[in-house]
């Protein structure tokens, strides 16, 4: 077929469609003979491929403009026509549409990012520390000797290293010894947080796992107070959870702190109102983090001199946040995927 045959077919094409049209407007029929799979139209411009690239634009405009102009006419008419049967361009834009199954962020990736970005408000910048440490960095620089019953506190899974000297490794079990890291790596002044997972060896149930996340933070310069930690918990704080949130702030024992406290958070649930609330149990206090102003000795290991320098320190579980957030009342939930239940917390 040359040029002239195809653009002679074309026309006697348009002839016949606008024969149908005066004769037989049937839309479904005027379709199926000019658009539809086997329609003229449709097989006229399947002969395109066999033309050089100069004749295919032209006989494509030309074919294209028949062809609009039949969906021209069958859009315009198509009421007049009482619509097609087959190939309605109505859409009902009444129907439920078809669910789609989008992804989003895991509960705990959600908490974290939150409160990322509360600390970054504060400036505070991120560090990573790596999950198998040295027992030295997570235990002695940070205060704990070897045999001290404060290691107690933390049922370690220790480990080897293949090929190293030191044999003495574990799986870290606090994000404290970013800490360490840090101050070795940083000069003062420094606002560092570290989330990550820790592991200890403890039975699953509702409230434990092997391994879970924390998020610790640290504030090292020169002047560094108690109320500047406790501004900045504060502030963090009732970002998270509300102006109306209030903390209290108890003596407690953490090696690497002196002095140390817990810090515990009104009950976010009941604001202590619920004698019988199912979060605090009637105590209208949440105990949330641990902090404390960083050990001279733990700033001496790292080189710091204590009558120089000062700093504050806090940790705390990511997990007990997310819980509150999202009111979710066993920790099991965050780690068994169920889309049944993880699809119930958004
Ligand atoms: N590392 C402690 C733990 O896992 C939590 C903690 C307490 C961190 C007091 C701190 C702190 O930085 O000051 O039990």
């Amino acid at each position: 077929m040359n040029v002239s045959e195809w653009l002679e077919e074309l026309s006697k094409i348009e002839e016949r469609f606008v024969s149908a049209v005066k004769e037989n407007p049937d839309f479904d029929n005027i379709f199926e003979s000019f658009l539809g799979k086997k329609g003229e139209l449709t097989l006229l411009l399947r002969k395109l491929g066999e033309f050089s690239p100069d004749d295919k634009k032209l006989l494509g405009r030309k074919g294209n403009e028949l062809k609009e102009k039949i969906v021209k006419f069958l859009e315009e008419n198509k009421n007049k026509f009482g619509g097609f049967k087959k190939y309605s361009f109505d859409i009902d834009v009444t129907l439920p549409p078809k669910k789609l199954n989008l992804s989003c962020a895991h509960p705990l990736t959600v908490t974290l990012n939150r409160i990322i970005e509360s600390f970054e408000k504060l400036g505070f910048s991120v560090e990573w520390g790596p999950l198998v440490e040295k027992d030295y960095y997570n235990f002695e620089a940070l205060n704990f000797p070897p045999d001290h019953p404060a290691r107690d506190m933390q049922d370690t899974f220790y480990t080897e290293l293949k090929d190293e000297k030191d044999k003495n490794y574990l799986l870290r079990t606090h994000t404290s010894p970013v800490q360490i890291r840090s101050m070795l790596k940083y000069k003062p002044p420094m606002r560092i947080i570290s989330p990550g997972k820790v592991f200890r060896s403890e039975a699953v149930d509702a409230t434990h796992s092997f391994v879970f996340n924390q998020i610790e933070g640290f504030y090292v310069d020169k002047n560094v107070s108690m109320s500047d930690l406790k501004w900045t918990l504060e502030s963090f704080i009732k970002d998270l959870f509300g102006q109306k949130a209030d903390l209290k702030f108890s003596p407690s024992y953490f090696p690497f702190v002196e002095p140390g406290a817990q810090v515990e958070v009104s009950c976010v649930f009941c604001g202590g109102k619920d004698q019988n609330c199912r979060v605090c149990k009637g105590r209208g206090w949440l105990e949330m983090l641990g902090a404390g102003m960083i050990h001279p000795k733990v700033l001496e290991n790292c080189g710091y001199d204590p009558n120089v320098f000062s700093g504050f320190a806090f940790g705390a579980g990511i997990e007990r946040f997310t819980m509150l957030l999202f009111g979710i009342d066993d920790l099991r939930v965050l780690y068994e995927n169920d889309l049944r239940i993880l699809r119930q917390i958004y």
